[in-house]
């Protein structure tokens, strides 16, 4: 028998496209799904499923797209009947920080009302393994770092962190009820080629390529643990074909947050290297071999001072972690931007 596809919602993402291509190429049959809203720009959400498609036609892939809202639940319960999926991968979501301050319902609508539609159909269409999208931000005020999934999360400092934390919780709870494998992956700050133009290193390149200033909030003062899109692509791909497992060891009286008597688990997905954002901007400046006009401004409310990944239960999971420099991911992403948006 054929072997059923894998769902990925939010396939016209930055994360979702780079994971379709890579699946296709690992010989998987993909339904994506997206509702391509305009949060920002809808051609490059277009031009990154053309892009799928121009290697799909390269190497027979199967591949299918339907531009439909995880929050309709009867759109998606037709793609749940149509497709019957074996595996589903959640990467859509209201992505953002900032943007939660001044738009919350989008926020409850995609990543609360859409999460719980697509986990109910996960529970009646015997799914053998959810893959769903965390965030570092759910560490919010925390600063024991690294961060480790042991840690306690329960003060977020942003609506949108909140919301993923609210998936962790949802998907616990459906593990733990209707035996649904679940594993919820936290990105730390992902970037690369066809990467967000909401992101810092995507406003950063554009501003220094023409010779606008940048804004440099809490006045440099912050780190992030940058992680590259190809490790992230392949530890979701390792995720896929590891369905989480409940842990024989958990302890109910002195509860692991990462594990549970649940088939469910939570991991980091960052580059176990936390960089200042006053390096990663000068990264920036000697690929480009310009020197950027900074503008330097107080820590906007929401954002976190740093991030730092703990990648050590990641590791034993699945035998991976990201690995790439940051000096070799910018120019990467340099090179992919110039292209793209053909400047010389
Ligand atoms: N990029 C990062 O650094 C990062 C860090 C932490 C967590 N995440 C999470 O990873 C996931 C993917 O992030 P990304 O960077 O690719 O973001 P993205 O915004 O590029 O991709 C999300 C996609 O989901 C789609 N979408 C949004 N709401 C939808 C809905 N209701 N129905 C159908 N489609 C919808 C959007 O159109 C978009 O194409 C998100 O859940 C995000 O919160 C990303």
């Amino acid at each position: 028998m054929a072997k059923r596809p894998i769902l990925i919602t939010g396939a016209a993402g930055f994360i979702g496209a780079a994971l379709v291509k890579e699946l296709l190429l690992n010989g998987e049959k993909v339904i994506g799904i997206d509702n391509l809203n305009n949060y920002y720009d809808v051609n490059l959400k277009k031009s990154r499923l053309d892009n799928i498609n121009r290697l799909t036609i390269a190497n027979h892939a199967t591949w299918r797209f339907e531009q439909i809202s995880i929050n309709d639940f009867k759109a998606l319960s037709d793609i749940f009947e149509s497709y019957s999926p074996r595996i589903v991968v959640n990467l859509a979501a209201q992505a953002g920080v900032r943007h939660s301050m001044k738009f919350p319902s989008d926020y409850i609508q995609s990543n609360i009302v859409g999460f719980t539609n697509l986990i109910e159909l996960c529970k009646t269409n015997n799914i053998e393994n959810l893959i769903y999208a965390s965030s570092s931000s759910v560490y919010g005020g925390n600063e024991n770092y690294p961060f480790s999934e042991k840690q306690s999360v329960d003060h977020p400092i942003s609506l949108y962190a909140a919301t993923k934390k609210s998936n962790e919780l949802i998907a616990h709870t459906y593990s733990h009820l209707y035996g649904i494998p679940s594993t919820g992956l936290r990105f730390f700050t992902v970037y690369g080629p066809w990467g967000r133009p909401d992101m810092a290193p995507m406003i950063f390149a554009k501003s220094i390529l023409s010779r606008e200033p940048i804004s440099i909030y809490n006045h440099g003062e912050m780190k992030r643990d940058f992680t590259y899109i190809d490790d992230v692509t392949e530890a979701i791909k390792r995720c896929c074909y590891q369905p989480a497992t409940s842990n024989p060891n958990f302890n109910k009286n002195f509860p692991d947050p990462s594990t549970s008597f649940a088939p469910h688990r939570i991991f980091n997905i960052g580059n176990s290297n936390s960089i200042p954002l006053m390096e990663f901007i000068k990264t920036i400046e000697d690929y480009l071999e310009i020197k950027a006009i900074k503008h330097f401004m107080p820590i906007q409310p929401g954002d976190v001072i740093s991030t730092a990944s703990d990648n050590k239960a990641l590791e034993s999971w699945i035998g991976f972690k990201p690995s790439t420099s940051l000096k070799i991911g910018i120019s990467k992403f340099i090179d992919w931007y110039k292209e793209y948006y053909d400047i010389n």
